[in-house]
């Protein structure tokens, strides 16, 4: 059932608590694909009842970023989640989430801010005020759906490590899944941001899997050196990557590291065709 109202929303979660369902939540901006099917997925594997929140959340974008132009796809997205068993997609309006009028500035709304270690690196750098924003709408999700677990992917490394660590530090009631990155054939990691590249653009967008691969397989062969695997990439970049980020840093805490181990993730952020698309790999699975 698709719900717009978080008292709707509530009423029904309560109905279900009293006769002792377990909720799983996925939180998305919609514009639905693989990735996000294959969190359902998991979702209905490990609880009784699915929630599926569907909203572009104004508070996490730039005003430079592409807040306007995100794909919205709701009629596609109800559809995918009705044939797949989900049982609520809650797709709110800005002002039933914010209040009337949106306002969104932390003058006059409570923000959750994430600690600064976390924010200040990889996509924060550029993405000012972005995690605060995420763990904004999603606290407010936890609250409003009380989920006993909620499902995250890894294509947002960073996300969910920050997701991880509120749970953790405001001691919410709620047991974090991570799942794995769903990508295309070719090596592309789905992401809905996929929609805005042309056909040439979508092959130079290999290029992130290829380096990250490249850099898991040169450690598979014994370079641990961090510098070195990072050189390892400009192999692959032509005039088409603009890069912003290339690390390797702990997959738990997000600390750098200058030798490379089992608890490696490499992450990366670059912009193909003007679009920024993101992408990581453990290096010790
Ligand atoms: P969105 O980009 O829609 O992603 C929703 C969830 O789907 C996230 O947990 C994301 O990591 C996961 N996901 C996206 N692409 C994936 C892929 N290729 N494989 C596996 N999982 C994938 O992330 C957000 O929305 C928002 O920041 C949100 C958490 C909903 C807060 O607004």
């Amino acid at each position: 059932m698709l719900l717009h109202r978080i008292e709707e929303v509530k009423s029904v979660i309560k109905d279900w608590k009293k006769e002792g369902f377990t909720v799983g939540l996925v939180p998305t901006m919609g514009a639905l694909h693989a990735g996000h099917m294959s969190l359902i997925k998991k979702a209905k594997e490990t609880c009784d009842k699915i929630v599926v929140s569907d909203f572009v959340n104004p508070i996490q974008f730039g005003p430079s970023e592409d807040f306007d132009k995100y794909p919205r796809t709701l009629d596609a997205d109800v559809e995918l989640c009705n044939k797949d068993g989900v049982d609520i997609v809650f797709a709110p309006s800005a002002n039933e989430m914010y209040g009337e009028g949106n306002k969104l500035s932390n003058d006059v709304l409570t923000y959750v801010c994430p600690p600064f270690f976390y924010v200040n690196t990889l996509c924060g750098k550029s993405r000012t005020g972005h995690f605060d924003g995420v763990c904004t709408v999603v606290l407010k999700l936890f609250n409003i759906v009380q989920p006993d677990y909620a499902f995250f992917g890894q294509k947002d490394a960073q996300q969910v490590i920050i997701i991880k660590k509120m749970v953790s530090d405001l001691n919410v009631p709620v047991q974090i899944i991570q799942c794995p990155i769903v990508r295309e054939e070719s090596g592309l990691a789905l992401s809905s941001r996929n929609k805005y590249l042309s056909e040439e653009g979508k092959k130079d967008a290999l290029v992130l899997s290829k380096i990250l691969n490249n850099i898991k397989s040169c450690y598979q062969k014994g370079i641990t050196d961090v510098s070195a695997l990072k050189e390892t990439a400009y192999k692959f970049l032509t005039d088409k990557h603009d890069m912003e980020y290339l690390e390797i840093v702990d997959k738990n805490t997000l600390e750098d590291k200058s030798e490379a181990d089992n608890n490696s993730i490499a992450l990366i952020a670059c912009r193909v065709d003007g679009v920024r698309l993101i992408d990581n790999i453990y290096l010790g699975e």
